[in-house]
């Protein structure tokens, strides 16, 4: 198993987009509750997890949304949709309301190879940093991390935008380098060629656009919990996520 981008596991509700909660995440009711479907009173967790490129917060995320059987959202998944959106009509990742345009009808097949290439991955970071582009994304990742079963979302800004009140927070992160060493095993895997050295400064610059960002740059919640996978293979990572999540879930029952 690798840390890489595996086939994403995606729930139910994923891509469902209703529009009628403008409501605090705490106080939303979803879909299935407002027509009874659902007891408000029984509510699975909502678990975010953050962290920088190749962190290897997608393995754990996905490895916590089945645990728990919980549906996942890899957030990244929708700015690399409106990338490929963007790339494709050849508009200008330079001009925010170009990459506006490219949010409307962001229908993907999120198993297009496209999505994780390198150039739109770079498109992806630099359109990520518009404040209108996150503005048009963001309902869609509140209205599913406010689904009556709970949820497990990954990304950047989940503990401190999208999901504030989530039961469990994790902030994952390894040492640049060993993160570089990670993507450029990826890339190989691909059969893509590479070198160390460009990669590293890839995730470097692409730390700085995260965290340097006015808006929902990337940082550690206040209350999340750190996991640091610098020294730790997938399986060990993911059993550390899952003793965390089960400690905090724990000390928050009644
Ligand atoms: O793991 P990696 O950084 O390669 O990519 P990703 O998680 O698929 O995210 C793609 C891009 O979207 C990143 O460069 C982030 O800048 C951005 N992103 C974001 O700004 N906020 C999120 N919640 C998720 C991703």
């Amino acid at each position: 198993m690798s840390f890489g981008a595996g086939p994403t596991f995606v729930g139910p509700g994923f891509g469902a987009a209703p529009c009628h909660r403008h409501m605090p995440l705490s106080k939303q009711r979803s879909l299935a509750e407002d027509v009874g479907l659902a007891d408000p009173e029984v509510k699975g967790a909502v678990i975010a997890v953050d962290g920088p490129a190749a962190s290897g917060k997608g393995t754990v995320a996905r490895a916590l949304a089945s645990h728990f059987n919980l549906p996942h959202m890899d957030t990244g998944l929708l700015y690399r949709a409106v990338a490929l959106n963007l790339w494709r009509w050849g508009g200008d990742a330079g001009n925010q309301f170009e990459a506006l345009r490219a949010c409307d009808e962001l229908g993907f097949d999120q198993a297009d190879p496209e999505l994780r290439s390198e150039p739109v991955s770079k498109i992806a970071s630099m359109i990520s940093a518009y404040p209108a582009v996150r503005a048009a994304l963001l309902q869609r990742q509140q209205d599913f991390a406010g689904q009556a079963g709970g949820a497990v979302l990954d990304g950047r800004d989940i503990g401190t935008v999208i999901a504030p009140h989530a039961d469990v927070k994790l902030f994952v992160t390894a040492s640049a380098q060993v993160r570089a060493e990670r993507r450029l095993k990826e890339l190989q895997e691909r059969g893509m060629s590479a070198h160390y050295e460009d990669v590293l400064a890839d995730i470097r610059s692409r730390d700085e656009r995260d965290a340097g960002r006015e808006v929902a740059p990337l940082k550690q919640a206040a209350d999340a919990l750190l996991l640091d996978t610098s020294n730790l293979t997938p399986e060990q990572a993911i059993a550390e996520a899952l003793r965390l999540v089960d400690e905090r879930l724990a000390r928050a029952a009644p």
